[in-house]
């Protein structure tokens, strides 16, 4: 098991400088898994609360075919991102942040969860270790994949009787290849409205049931799906894998995060941002009408950071939106980026430098 390798790791010096990067084509990446040399790992019993975990060499795990997350899904993810400054620095962004939402999501998915502090100093662990990994300024970023999951076996329909805490990493560049050309989709429902679903929380079983709307999509020759509310159909939620905005003069909304949509943290930051900027911002519920005439139509997220929308296609009607220089988006994106790699000086305490 990977906790049985922990005594031969040997994860280098304690520091963010790096003498020599991993050799790999730094202009190649897109978001795709490469593989780095080392994970961390920390397990604990239903019940107890997680105490000792530490590196292992990135690899395959072992999982009883009985694991509560193999049968039931028992389990949730972050995802959060190291950069590299132009001074060799990494910076972790705001990983507080993910540690107190894997903490709600363990909360509804009857799970314990590591305390803020032992999935930050986790975080840094698996960053430092791979610190031949977070890529040269301007190449893209070192993604971390945290993970708590039900290991132990369950037959019954029960929360598992084991918990495994896992972070790994990859480099990583854009999400998606420029601007966006979205469909709504309106025959599948991403999340269930009214209390109880779990479409606020990071769990697995929200990703996979979507598939086969981003498939459709990609097969009509969309980038992307936009999910609408399940209640009405008349309100957007979210697209696959991020939050969405718009924008219609100097105002610019977002639906509320309250159950069916993800309280995304690129999401929180661009909405604060803008409110620096001088924009005026709406969490609220936002139709399909008002993307359809909107000036502007962005996406925030994690893994997409902040990328234009260039078109939505909804039945027969295509609305088309301003992108590139000037635009709200790439003003939201440029300070964003700035922070999250040192160009521009964090005033809010976002960024960690390990
Ligand atoms: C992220 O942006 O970190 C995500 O978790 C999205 C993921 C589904 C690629």
């Amino acid at each position: 098991s990977p906790l049985s390798v922990l005594a031969t790791c040997e994860p280098g010096s304690n520091s963010a400088a790096v003498e020599s990067y991993a050799k790999i084509n730094w202009d190649e990446l897109g978001f795709g898994l490469v593989p780095t040399d080392f994970m961390y790992v920390m397990k604990c019993a239903k019940g107890d609360e997680f105490s000792h975990g530490g590196l292992a060499r990135y690899g395959n795990i072992e999982l009883n075919p009985s694991a509560g997350i193999l049968n039931y899904g028992q389990g949730i993810f972050e995802g959060l991102k190291a950069y590299r400054t132009e001074h060799g620095q990494i910076l972790l962004f705001r990983p507080e942040e993910n540690a107190q939402r894997m903490k709600i999501g363990a909360e509804r998915m009857c799970m314990p969860s590591p305390s803020v502090e032992q999935f930050v100093n986790a975080v840094k662990q698996t960053v430092l270790a791979n610190k031949h990994w977070v890529p040269p300024p301007g190449k893209g970023s070192l993604y971390i994949r945290p993970l708590l999951m039900g290991t132990g076996a369950v037959l019954g329909l029960a929360p598992a009787s084991e918990y495994t805490f896992l972070i790994y990493a990859s480099p990583v560049k854009s999400y998606h290849k420029g601007p966006l050309n979205l469909i709504i989709e309106d025959k599948l429902y991403r999340a269930v409205s009214g209390c109880g679903g779990t479409g606020g929380v990071k769990s697995v079983t929200n990703y996979a049931p979507i598939y086969r709307a981003i498939n459709e999509a990609k097969a009509k020759g969309f980038s992307d799906v936009l999910f609408l509310d399940a209640a009405t159909g008349k309100y957007i939620e979210e697209i696959s894998a991020c939050n969405v905005f718009v924008v219609k003069g100097n105002a610019i909304s977002t639906p509320a995060a309250i159950g069916t949509i993800l309280p995304g943290i690129t999401r929180k930051s661009i909405i604060e941002i803008a409110l620096d900027l001088g924009y005026q911002v709406e969490e609220r519920p936002v139709s399909v009408e008002e993307v359809i005439n909107a000036d502007e139509v962005f996406c925030t997220g994690t893994a997409m950071v902040v990328n234009p929308v260039l078109s939505v296609t909804y039945n027969e009607t295509k609305a088309e939106y301003k992108t590139g220089v000037g635009t709200v988006s790439q003003i939201l994106y440029e300070t964003l980026v700035g922070i999250q790699t040192g160009r521009i000086v964090d005033t809010k305490g976002w960024s960690l430098q390990l």
